[in-house]
């Protein structure tokens, strides 16, 4: 037998500061949807993410809740972990940046490449607020715009023109902490030298790992010239102070894709890593036969793409396999807005709509590419009525009822049609490989293509006529049980889309979890359990109702 893959994958790590909204979940469907569809073919994957739970707008936030970042951040743990397991993201770990690992990792990594002489000392200029005593990032202070004079725009870019500048340029600057003048106050920083990289990323971005489009940004990149990057803060920061740097923090960019790593060390120790044998070296390092995949937006490339291969290159550890860039979700074709109520947060989803139509549609419109995706309100409803419930489902409702009624549950020993079961099944292999290539829509498209197929051989077949006339009894258990394996094909294969409907059809049919090897025998007189409907359509006015919730939401806010 074939050896399976040693895969680890990653979604982006949300921060801790706010709920998942359905543009982050463009990303942990994606992902998720990769990751089972890896376990299905019996490789060995696993799944790993955690809450980026540093810096400083986390710090800022618990401030002003008046708790410890330290509550904040459990408190939002437990919303973010509620929130994926009602998307039935099948994360294998969930840890926090702010966990012992990860404060062994970012040291470990921090030091041997500060002994390899990858670090340098400066000291910089920078805003400070004398009322907070404490320095501003950009974001932190506000100000007219220079370009166009519109008031109360942030230290790095204005909403009203679009211009960017640096925050001395800004007009009237104020402090979003406490209002005060900002003062320009000197402090040491610590910055990680990237450019002595340069030749380690050129070979890695050409080799295979990076998506054509990404990979023609890091070469203008690579022509403007790799800068310093500041990894220090100071204090008062959330964060893990700097071993041998008292009072100076780790950057939350810094730690933060160190926390792959600690998730997945935190992984390897629990019991579930234990009883798999899961060993942390053999997956980071620098020989690693193991493949490592990091899924992200396309906002965070530059992260991911330079500074996190660089890191680990520097401190002896392996690069990933592939970094994988996603677009951003805009709903019915526009940014998502609090006022418009399109600011859809996870939980009011689940309050008003299965998960499992927002995983089949962003399915459906996922490619391989960095290019934005809509979710369509409109096409969302049409969609997943017409393929869902009117294609798929329709299948097992047209057939199931004759074989419990009329055959004690029981399937017939034989396909009348056992052709049309091997065109399905032929289909396996170009499946298969739109799911590894992450053509998600293209999968979904062939996967429809026979659903209609199969509808369309209904149809001819016509049980519910055959049904009625008398010594046709063997046809139309033949019929139904034809009928019924054709949607447990298209079940299988939609089931990295679709775990809920999926393990409700298991049930159903009564068999063990599907896996790809299974797809390619019939099931035959086998009992299978009685009907009952896997999903039902979309109202409109649960689509309005979710709009109208979160609308509400705004107005709540302070
Ligand atoms: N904490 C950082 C990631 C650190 S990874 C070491 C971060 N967090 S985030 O919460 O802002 O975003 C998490 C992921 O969700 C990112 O990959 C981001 O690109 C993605 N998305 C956030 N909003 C999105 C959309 N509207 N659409 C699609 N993806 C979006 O960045
Ligand atoms: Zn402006």
């Amino acid at each position: 037998m074939r050896q399976p893959r040693d895969i680890l994958v990653t979604s982006a790590l949300p921060y801790a500061n706010g709920p998942i909204h359905i543009g982050h979940l463009v990303e942990y469907i994606q992902t998720d949807i990769w990751a089972r569809f890896q376990k299905m073919r019996g490789e060995q994957c696993w799944y790993v993410c955690a809450d980026d739970a540093h810096g400083t707008p986390i710090m800022l936030k618990a401030r002003q809740e008046g708790i410890t970042p330290e509550a904040l951040i459990a408190r939002v743990a437990e919303e973010h972990r509620a929130d994926f397991d009602g998307f039935r993201i099948g994360f294998d770990n969930y840890h926090s940046t702010h966990s012992d690992e990860n404060r062994h990792y970012a040291s470990l990594i921090y030091a041997r490449n500060r002994d390899a002489g990858h670090i340098a000392k400066r000291t910089i200029e920078q805003a400070y607020d004398p009322v907070e005593q404490m320095f501003l990032p950009d974001r932190f202070i506000k100000g007219e715009c220079p370009k166009c004079g519109a008031a109360d725009q942030y230290g790095d870019n204005c909403e009203a023109c679009g211009a960017s500048y640096s925050p001395a340029e800004l007009k009237n600057p104020r402090s979003a902490v406490s209002g005060a003048v900002p003062e320009q106050r000197s402090s040491e920083h610590y910055f990680f030298r990237l450019a002595d990289f340069e030749p380690m990323l050129k070979a890695w971005t050409r080799g295979g790992g990076l998506q054509g489009q990404v990979a023609n940004k890091l070469d203008e990149w690579f022509e403007a010239g790799l800068q310093e990057w500041d990894i220090s803060r100071d204090a008062p920061y959330f964060g893990f102070e700097i071993p041998d740097h008292p009072g100076k923090f780790f950057y939350v960019w810094l730690d933060a894709p160190i926390g792959y790593m600690a998730s997945f060390q935190n992984l390897c120790d629990s019991a579930k890593g234990r009883a798999a044998g899961l060993e942390f070296d053999h997956y980071w390092a620098p020989e690693s036969p193991a493949e490592v995949y990091h899924f992200i937006g396309k906002d965070i490339i530059y992260f991911h793409a330079l500074f996190w291969p660089a890191m680990l290159h520097g401190a002896g550890f392996r690069s990933p396999t592939a970094v994988f860039a996603h677009g951003f979700l805009t709903v019915d074709g526009q940014k998502m807005s609090k006022s418009r109520g399109t600011f859809i947060k996870a939980r009011t989803y689940l309050d008003h709509l299965n998960p499992e139509y927002l995983r089949y549609y962003f399915a459906a419109k996922l490619g391989a590419g960095v290019d934005d995706i809509d979710l369509s309100l409109d096409d969302f409803q049409a969609r997943v009525n017409s393929d869902l419930v009117g294609k798929v489902v329709n299948i097992a409702s047209r057939t199931a009822g004759f074989i419990s009624k009329r055959f004690d549950g029981r399937l017939a020993a034989e396909l009348p049609d056992s052709a049309l079961f091997e065109t399905f099944v032929a289909a396996n292999a170009v499946i298969a490989e739109a799911f590894e290539a992450r053509e998600y829509s293209r999968a979904v498209r062939e996967i429809m293509n026979l659903a209609d197929r199969a509808n369309q051989y209904i149809d001819e077949q016509a049980p519910w006529v055959v049904a009625k006339q008398d010594g046709r009894e063997a046809e139309l258990q033949g019929i139904c049980t034809q009928g019924l394996n054709l949607f447990r094909l298209l079940i299988g294969w939609l089931k990295p889309i679709l775990p809920g409907t999926a393990e409700a059809a298991e049930q159903f049919l009564q068999i063990a979890p599907l896996s790809w090897d299974q797809l390619e025998q019939p099931l035959l007189d086998h009992e299978i359990a009685k009907f009952k409907p896997l999903m039902t359509r979309i109202e409109p006015k649960q689509i309005a109702a979710m709009l109208e919730a979160s609308k509400e939401d705004l107005s709540a806010a302070p």
